[in-house]
């Protein structure tokens, strides 16, 4: 992403901006850095030292790191703008409190302007007199290791002296939001656009009948090219696949996209024409719309395509599916408006 705030930098100097344009290019890549920064999903820690006073004083932070086991060392980087930017430099200790999702007030109060942020809450000293938060998911108490000038921010690197966690779940920060873990378990299924795996598929017509090849003695599938991390080699690969048998085909319009769940893969069926007079390659033959062989397709998602097809020509009206087994999903129309997947299927006028 640097890079290519770099590279945007450089294309917007060879394009020549105007001396005016310049303020908005350098105000337009700070927003994309912050943008791109944002997409990290981090935890949230209230930095805390005492100042020369003994009072304690803190911040909101989510720019800290684990650094090193041996000797343990942890870093938080404060901005040089900080009210306090003066203690945290010189600071002897100071200590990193990890907040638990039930702390999102005191997030919030560390990083507004308050006048004693610790007013009313519950906190003790460490070892070496730093504050430490009562209740905290987890908490660091640190002698200063190193402090290193970077840009607007100090990197303050701090040795821990003693540490300590509690089971709280942590509270999270994720694009500008505080977030929470969903207790929903991570989804290995890709899901279209993003996925690991990519099929890219054809729907082909020649003179109005629809291609397809045999999967087995007795079932039948829409040709498929091989498996692709990404699209473009997907489709390349379904290219020269076709070509590799002897069938030139031009793929035209998008028709579905789905992630399909028999086989945990993102699958791009793309309509596609053939010549009226291609010959078929061994394995491959041509149906009526109306007299597709769906009974012998076994997977679910290529026979709703199927299905979808044969109803759409019926109609003449075409779209374009995108979703994935854990919702309906949609159909564009090419004209008009879009509906949903179920509603499709009913027959017109039948109320839902
Ligand atoms: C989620 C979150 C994370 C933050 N992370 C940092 C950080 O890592 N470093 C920093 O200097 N400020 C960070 N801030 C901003 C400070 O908390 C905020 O500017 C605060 O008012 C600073 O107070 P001070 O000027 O009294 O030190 C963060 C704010 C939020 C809400």
């Amino acid at each position: 992403m640097m890079n290519d705030i770099a590279d945007g930098a450089v294309r917007a100097t060879q394009n020549g901006p105007a001396p005016q344009d310049q303020g908005d290019l350098a105000a337009n890549r700070k927003k994309v850095l912050r943008q791109a920064f944002g997409s990290f999903a981090t935890g949230i820690t209230v930095v805390t030292a005492c100042d020369r006073h003994g009072n304690p004083v803190g911040f909101t932070a989510n720019s800290f790191a684990s650094v090193s086991l041996d000797p343990p060392l942890l870093l938080v980087c404060p901005s040089l703008t900080s009210s306090n930017i003066e203690t945290f430099r010189n600071a002897a200790s100071f200590a990193v409190n990890v907040l638990g999702a039930h702390q999102e007030e005191i997030s919030r109060r560390f990083a507004a302007p308050v006048d004693d942020r610790f007013a009313g809450l519950h906190w003790t000293k460490g070892p070496q007199g730093q504050p430490l938060l009562d209740d905290c998911a987890g908490w660091f108490a640190c002698s200063r290791h190193q402090v290193i000038d970077a840009g607007d921010h100090l990197v303050l690197v701090g040795k821990v002296e003693d540490c300590g966690n509690m089971a709280h779940p942590p509270l999270l920060f994720h694009r500008g939001q505080y977030r929470q873990i969903a207790s929903v378990p991570v989804q290995r299924q890709p899901l279209a656009g993003a996925a690991t795996t990519i099929r890219v598929g054809i729907l082909a017509l020649q003179n109005g009948k629809v291609l397809l090849q045999r999967a087995g003695a007795d079932s039948w599938e829409i040709p498929l090219g091989p498996a692709r991390r990404l699209f473009g080699e997907a489709r390349n690969a379904c290219e020269t696949d076709l070509a590799a048998r002897g069938l030139s085909v031009t793929l035209t319009h998008p028709y579905s996209i789905y992630d399909d769940g028999e086989q945990c893969e993102s699958r791009f069926l793309f309509l596609a024409d053939l010549p009226p007079d291609a010959d078929l390659p061994a394995g491959m033959a041509l149906f009526d719309p109306g007299n597709l062989p769906l009974h012998q397709v076994r997977n679910i998602g290529m026979r709703d395509v199927l299905r979808r097809l044969a109803q759409e020509r019926q109609r003449g009206r075409f779209g374009v599916f995108v979703g994935n087994p854990a919702a309906p999903g949609r159909i564009s129309h090419i004209t008009g408006s879009s509906e949903s997947w179920p509603d499709f299927f009913l027959p017109e006028g039948q109320p839902t």
